[in-house]
């Protein structure tokens, strides 16, 4: 079974970004996945410094991506870029935690625009080689979409879920567990 984990670059509470990376992943579950979050919004990353030993916390999350089939990267649109929280996080990751693994983005924002935070990410994410897949979900107006912790927007919710069943698809052929094909009878 393949592993894909989620990564909220959200620390509000009740966070769109958390709420869309949930229904992701829930798609990924039904597609065969073992799926995590990794919530950032519930750990104080400390602001990256090559100097210092990133310390047992940091460490743990990163051995969380590192170990994962595939990923989801979400963040809220903030100043048209991606969060300060998911790049405290990215600058500890590199190669090792991404190399041949699958990324899938989601970013939601409080207006309309969320294409710059979405190219942000594929840039940051091939920096690190991971394979952003071709699949990304913007939201725009986030809190239009929302009610009661779920994403009530059918068309969208949707394309969240084709997002979280797109990773876990290019998971397992990277992890080379290709579903096996029924004889033809
Ligand atoms: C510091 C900051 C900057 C923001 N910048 C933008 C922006 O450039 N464009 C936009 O549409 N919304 C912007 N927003 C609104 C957030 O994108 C919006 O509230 C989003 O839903 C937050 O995601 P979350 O619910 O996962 O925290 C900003 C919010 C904050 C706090």
């Amino acid at each position: 079974m393949v592993t894909v984990v989620a990564i909220n670059g959200s620390r509000r509470e009740g966070s769109y970004t958390k709420l869309g990376l949930e229904h992701a992943l829930d798609a990924a579950e039904t597609a065969g996945a073992e799926a995590e979050m990794i919530d950032l919004g519930t750990v104080d990353i400390p602001l990256y410094h090559p100097d210092h030993d990133p310390g047992e916390r940091i460490t743990d999350l990163m051995a969380r991506v590192r170990e994962a089939d595939g990923v989801i990267v979400g963040s809220p649109v903030y100043h048209s870029s991606y969060s300060s929280a998911f790049k405290s996080f990215h600058d500890y990751c590199g190669f090792d935690e991404y190399e041949n693994t699958p990324v899938g983005l989601l970013a939601s924002a409080g207006g309309g625009s969320y294409g710059s935070t979405l190219d942000h990410l594929r840039a940051t994410i091939r920096g690190v080689h991971g394979w952003v897949i071709p699949q990304q979900v913007g939201i725009r107006g986030a809190r239009n979409h929302f009610d009661e912790g779920e994403l009530t927007t059918e068309n969208l919710a949707e394309r969240v879920a084709d997002l979280g069943r797109a990773v876990t698809e290019d998971a397992r052929l990277r992890a080379g567990e290709r579903k096996s094909v029924p004889a033809d009878d």
